[in-house]
């Protein structure tokens, strides 16, 4: 049986039966993948011919009438086919570990965000942008991204307080300097693209400036010189945090442009007002050859990847992570 790999135009040999990323591992096709269980997204291709066992779809994707992508994590082979791979020159490996952290920082940022810091008690390898599962104690899981880099020796968590949340009342309430949090990752598709020389729209909403920030961060430490267009909503002035790390940035970086939108109860003389998409349609027009970074909450995230759709962004190009609330 073979499998035909796009775009590289390679065939590979495989019995039926076996898992198409170990498949492509083995023939050492370059491939990103991290949690090899279905649940963080790096994994994702595309099947354009044939058919395969499809043990699980991309949660993080939801997939219009286009059916055909799969996690190559969770696909098994069954008969000859062509698998277009994503992407393989912005390869990131960076297998998912367990490993204990102390809580070394917990600071207000407003009145219901906190900055956690956590020290590793090993280094844990991540791409900007990607998040981790913190597990505070057995009942208390929830995946966080980090803003940071993986250079920092510590990871930096923003963490919305949300009112009857029962993780966030826990790190409100009872999570103190020294505890020990269990860290596992790093997850996520949503990373920078190193490769890429077009302009970057960063769009994150209240904490998703977290992942956002880790973005513009690592591709200032990247050298990369793209032209990033930052656009942070929030839902009032006293919801607005960051300013302070943002600034620096933008004297490092001087194509960084931050725009801060309020959605409600701003004031137009002091600061801008509206959705941040309505900010992004007044301000930008083509967006082909674009990359989207897109951040924050699930409705937020929805609508600023229709409209970079609808100006021209390819739809691989646009790297959304949104803040879906997990149960339990
Ligand atoms: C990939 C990923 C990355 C994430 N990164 C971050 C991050 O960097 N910073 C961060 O603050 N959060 C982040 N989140 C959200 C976080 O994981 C939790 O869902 C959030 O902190 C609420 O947890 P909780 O247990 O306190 O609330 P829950 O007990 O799970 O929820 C309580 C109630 O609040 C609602 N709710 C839950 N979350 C939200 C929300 N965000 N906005 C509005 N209502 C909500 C629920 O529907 C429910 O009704 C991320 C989520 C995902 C999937
Ligand atoms: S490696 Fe396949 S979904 Fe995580």
């Amino acid at each position: 049986m073979n499998v035909l790999v796009q775009p590289l135009n390679r065939v590979i040999q495989v019995e039926p039966g076996a898992n198409l990323l170990e498949a492509l591992q083995a023939a050492q096709v370059p491939m990103s993948y991290s949690c090899m269980a279905g649940r963080c997204g790096t994994c994702r291709c595309k099947v354009v011919d044939g058919e395969v066992l499809d043990g699980g779809r991309d949660q993080q994707r939801p997939l219009e009438a286009n059916d055909a992508y799969v996690l190559a994590c969770r696909t098994y082979l069954t008969e000859s086919c062509t698998i277009e791979i994503l992407e393989p020159g912005e390869v990131v490996v960076h297998p998912a570990r367990i490993v204990k952290a102390t809580v070394t920082a917990i600071e207000d940022m407003t009145h219901d965000i906190k900055r956690l810091h956590l020290k590793p008690a090993k280094p844990l390898e991540f791409s900007p942008g990607q998040y981790v599962q913190l597990q505070f104690t057995p009942d208390h899981v929830r995946p966080y991204s980090m803003a940071g880099l993986c250079g920092d020796g510590e990871f930096e968590f923003h963490v919305r307080l949300v009112p009857d949340g029962r993780v966030t009342r826990y790190i409100d309430r009872e999570l103190k300097l020294g505890d020990l949090v269990r860290v596992t990752g790093p997850l996520g598709s949503a990373y920078l693209r190193r490769r890429h020389e077009g302009p970057m729209l960063c769009v994150a909403g209240g904490t998703g400036l977290a992942p956002i920030l880790s973005i513009v961060r690592g591709a200032i430490s990247e050298g990369m010189r793209n032209p990033i267009h930052l656009y942070f909503g929030v839902r009032s002035p006293r919801d607005v945090y960051g300013l302070d790390w943002l600034a620096p940035l933008q004297r490092a970086h001087p194509a960084l442009k931050v725009h801060v939108v309020v959605s409600s109860g701003g004031n137009s003389a002091r600061e801008r007002c509206g959705l941040v998409t309505e900010a992004i349609e007044q301000d930008l027009g083509d967006l082909s050859g674009w990359r989207a970074y897109l951040c924050g909450s699930p409705p937020m995230v929805e609508a600023a990847t229709q409209l970079a759709r609808c100006r021209g962004v390819a739809p691989d190009h646009i790297h959304a992570d949104a803040f879906y609330p997990q149960g339990n």
